[in-house]
């Protein structure tokens, strides 16, 4: 079916009290897995992008790719800009076709963070399509951006304050995640999250969920969130694939030979993060 967009989708979860599973992608082959994963699965799914994947092979490439698989596919596909990093950014994300833009404004000082993602839900608004925004920040390293100063986690009262000055339709939030392979066990601070759930009435997103024990995630979707961000072990899956092959057989020259098998690695993976989020048969 055509894309669609996150509305849908993420107030479906949020009524039904599950998450869909948000799986950034940088090639055909892992576009290809996370939407045979969520067909198998009659799961909704959302494929993402960074800005670091974009510049690898543009807007325009990732759209076309996810694009005709969607139309192949019988479950909803969403296409979203994931960080956002600039208000230029998530002009071209909208003009180019996503269906879901993240304005990442976490970095700003929170008036700061909330012009820029009032001014990106503005220009998305007359397209219907919806905003993420982040509020707080998530540890560790980020698209290739070390995060720096470590995290802050966000204020419940400013979360309520961000969303009615914005209007932005989800909003990611810092609770103890971050990007990347945790050093030791990650601690959430699930009580925080129930307080933000209460505060606002949007679809919340976890980011940084990998390595997360899947039920540290399943706790986090009890309290609100709606969104998972999968990364780190997408691409970790998908080089396995490939380093198997040409391990067995380093001369192989034939891309789908590897391409294949990292295709199999990520879809495996991707289908039992489906079933943790617990949007496996949510598709309509
Ligand atoms: P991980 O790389 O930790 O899975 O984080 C993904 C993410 O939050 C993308 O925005």
């Amino acid at each position: 079916m055509p894309l669609v967009t996150t509305s849908q989708i993420l107030s479906d979860a949020r009524n039904g009290r599950y998450a869909v599973g948000a799986f950034n992608v940088e090639n055909m082959e892992m576009v290809l897995a996370v939407i045979q994963a969520a067909e198998e699965l009659n799961a909704p799914v959302i494929l993402q992008t960074t800005p670091s994947t974009v510049k690898y092979a543009g807007l325009d490439l990732y759209l076309a790719n996810v694009k005709t698989a969607a139309e192949r596919a019988k479950v909803p596909v969403v296409l979203h800009l994931d960080h956002g990093s600039d208000f230029r950014l998530a002009m071209q994300a909208l003009r180019t076709g996503y269906t879901s833009i993240m304005i990442d404004g976490s970095h700003e000082a929170f008036e700061e963070n909330i012009e820029l993602s009032r001014r990106v839900v503005e220009a998305c608004m007359p397209s219907d399509i919806p905003v993420e925004a982040e509020l707080g920040k998530v540890g560790g390293k980020e698209d290739d951006l070390d995060g720096g100063e470590g995290s802050a986690y966000t204020d419940p009262e400013e979360a309520k304050m961000f969303v009615e000055k914005t209007g932005v339709n989800s909003l990611a939030v810092a609770i103890g995640t971050a990007h990347g392979i945790y050093k030791g066990e990650p601690k959430l601070d699930l009580e925080r999250l129930s307080e933000i759930a209460r505060a606002v009435a949007i679809p919340l997103v976890l980011h940084g969920a990998s390595g997360l024990p899947d039920e540290t995630v399943k706790m986090a979707i009890e309290r609100g969130i709606c969104k998972v961000n999968y990364a780190t072990e997408l691409r970790i899956a998908y080089s396995e694939g490939v380093k198997e092959v040409l391990k067995e057989n380093p001369e192989t020259i034939d891309p789908k030979k590897y391409g294949s098998a990292g295709i199999s690695k990520v879809k495996r993976f991707v289908k039992e993060k489906m079933i943790t989020c617990g949007c496996a048969g949510k598709a309509p």
